[in-house]
């Protein structure tokens, strides 16, 4: 049996999913579902990158410890990846212990190759895009020539993979196996190496959240530059250096990447395994960006589009369809949502819904739901030819990744169905009595709509069981080959009514930018918060030290407390009625800690006590252990 083994990036948790994650995993998903339905063993491998330094930075701006957040963030990908129902084999965590172990294997065998050596690294390194650059690559001396931000100087002891040692075999390797999608990426590429490699520094010290070098190498305070360490997924999730049953998928058919780490994917990782002496990928695809107004998206311009949002208002499988129909791969898109609509109403509803419906309703009305192919080649012999022919010469699409191309294409026999029913007319055939003419028109153009729900069911698979279902048949492997591959048409057809499967859309179904703001207000007056509300307060366990009564005041204690800070906080808690300041010395609390400070009867209070009051009293809130003071409440 063929194989067939396809990833997608293993995405940063130092973010939530947004559209340009979905778009990857849909593209690889869809390509997965195709060489799965031509009967294809599969394997789909997508997961998150969770070592660096820029998710130890990102923990700790969260306030929590580097595995707590990134259990946290990965979750929301692999949740989202169930909801949207992508269908991937291994889910894979650079913090899974198999992988540390591979990745350890892989740096060993490296090393004992003599492709590693130990030497200081000096130079500039982006945190955001985890990349080391020499001064002149940077723009102005001193920004990342990929993402803008201000580089950090680094000089630190380093491991180096001997990458310039790769440098011709790499160019010889793009021009023979031609592995880079789309092909005008190439050039770039070979530009690059071209002009010359440096060896790459492979390990870090001067943070730990990382995993360590092998035992063998015993230099603990290294750990391993999150490339190498990310790239090495593709291995690991086969148990590459453990149980390599699954290496036999290997290599991999498809590397999906977006244009902004194709460097990494088609220069460090062929280099990795020609070290390995493992094979070579056999394509790295790479795809453009999703933008907003042509601007880039970005938290801080607040213009990052949800895809869970997306897919809710609009339908997921709508909203798959518009991801690749809608962008040539390896350009960029701008995403709006008038596109989309013009998308869900021009294709999927006037193309392939109505005809559906008009396909129903004929054979409804004429044939009492019941129709065969027998003279389809007799009267529509052009028709079906050019179906044949354009049904033939899809799958190159799929297999260069163009999958606009494939659908546009695949689109193009529905309007062969469309004009042949408003040209050749069945109603007037009918009431010329020429009802096997007639029924040729409605046949030719159920069979093309059932190549159609075959052909589109990697894209919208559960759109296309429903025209299955109306046409009585089933999409799985036969069908592929009977109706695909051989070109055979469906014999008699039982045609079951159902509902219309797409709705027109009038206007946006989403509010944009302004009206969302209106709308969180509104949520505030109704008492909702969302999380991100949530998360703006901070709260933390402290501990009272000090505890003083106001003089003068019936319902004021001050107290300090310790959070853990330089100094402990002044806190003026309005509890004297409840507790003796006695009764609070060494007492856990819980305080919310951010609050702005504010002067209580000529005393200031840095913090607010939680306590739950009701007809019995006022009691304070406290941790069930005790807990280091400044630990964070969430
Ligand atoms: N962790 C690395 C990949 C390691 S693979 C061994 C990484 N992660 S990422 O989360 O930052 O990006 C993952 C993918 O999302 C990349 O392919 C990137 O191109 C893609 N996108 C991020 N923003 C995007 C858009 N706005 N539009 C389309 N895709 C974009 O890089």
């Amino acid at each position: 049996m063929k194989k067939m083994y396809i990833t997608t990036p293993i995405y940063y948790v130092n973010d939530v999913p947004h559209i340009g994650h979905a778009y990857t995993t849909i593209i690889a998903d869809s390509t997965a579902r195709y060489f799965r339905l031509k009967g294809y063993d599969t394997f789909f491998l997508t997961g998150t990158d969770e070592h660096g330094q820029k998710i130890e930075q990102s923990a700790k701006a969260k306030g929590k410890s580097p595995k707590e957040y990134v259990d946290e963030i990965s979750a929301k990908f692999k949740n989202l990846w169930d909801e949207f129902e992508i269908s991937y084999d291994k889910f894979i965590r650079t913090t899974d212990e198999k992988h540390k172990i591979g990745v350890q294997r892989a740096f060993e065998k490296m090393y004992q190759k003599g492709d590693i050596y130990k030497g200081t690294y000096e130079g500039h390194y982006c945190i955001s895009c985890e990349a080391f650059f020499t001064k002149t690559q940077l723009i102005d001396g001193e920004f990342c020539p990929d993402c803008g931000k201000a580089t950090t100087i680094v000089k630190e002891e380093s491991y180096f993979f001997k990458l310039s040692k790769y440098q011709d075999r790499l160019l010889e390797w793009y021009q023979t196996a031609d592995p880079i999608l789309p092909k005008s990426k190439k050039s770039e590429v070979v530009r690059f190496v071209e002009s010359g490699l440096n060896d790459l520094s492979i390990t870090r010290t001067s943070f730990d959240w990382g995993i360590k070098l092998p035992k063998s190498i015993n230099d603990p305070k290294h750990v391993m530059y999150v490339w190498l360490d990310a790239l090495l997924n593709y291995i690991t999730a086969l148990g590459y250096g453990e149980d390599e049953k699954l290496m036999y998928y290997w290599p991999a058919d498809y590397h999906l990447v977006g244009k902004d780490i194709l460097r990494f994917h088609a220069i460090y990782w062929p280099a990795f395994l020609m070290s390995l002496d493992l094979e070579l990928p056999k394509h790295i695809a790479a795809h453009g960006w999703w933008t907003r107004n042509g601007e880039k998206m970005s938290k801080s311009k607040g213009n990052v589009v949800n895809p869970k949002e997306v897919a809710d208002a609009y339908g997921l499988e709508n909203f798959r369809y518009f991801l690749l129909r809608e962008v040539p791969f390896g350009q960029d898109g701008d995403f709006s949502q008038r596109a989309l609509i013009n998308r869900i109403n021009s294709d999927l509803n006037n193309d392939l819904g109505n005809l559906l419906n008009r396909v129903i309703g004929m054979s409804e009305k004429y044939f009492n739901f019941t129709i065969d192919s027998k003279d389809v080649k007799k009267y529509h012999q052009d028709e079906l030819k050019e179906v044949n022919i354009i049904v033939s010469s899809l799958e190159k699409y799929i297999k260069k990744m163009q999958w606009h191309r494939f659908l546009e294409e695949l689109w193009k026999i529905l309007s062969i169905a469309n004009k042949s029913i408003d040209r050749y007319a069945p109603w007037a055939k009918m009431k010329e009595n020429k009802e096997d003419e007639a029924m040729a028109t409605i046949a030719l153009s159920a069979n093309i709509l059932a190549k159609t729900a075959i052909l589109l069911h990697p894209v919208m698979p559960k759109t296309t069981q429903k025209i299955a279902n109306a046409l009585n048949f089933t999409i799985d492997k036969n069908s592929f080959e009977k109706f695909i591959e051989n070109l055979e048409l469906l014999e008699k057809i039982e045609i079951k009514k159902v509902p219309p499967l797409f709705t027109k859309i009038e206007n946006p179904l989403l509010k944009e930018k302004k009206e969302n703001l209106k709308k969180e207000e509104k949520k505030k007056v109704d008492g909702i918060i969302t999380i991100d509300d949530f998360f703006k307060v901070s709260l933390k366990v402290g501990t009272v030290i000090d505890a003083k009564e106001i003089p003068k005041s019936k319902k004021l204690l001050k107290l300090k407390v310790d959070l853990g800070e330089d100094r402990p906080r002044d806190i003026v808690a309005g509890i004297k009625e409840y507790y003796k300041p006695k009764e609070l010395l060494q007492k856990q609390v819980c305080v919310v800690a951010n609050l702005k400070p504010a002067k209580l009867m000529g005393n200031l209070s840095e913090g607010m006590l939680l306590a739950a009051k009701d007809e019995d009293g006022l009691t304070l809130i406290t941790p069930m252990k005790p807990k280091k003071p400044g630990t964070p409440i969430r």
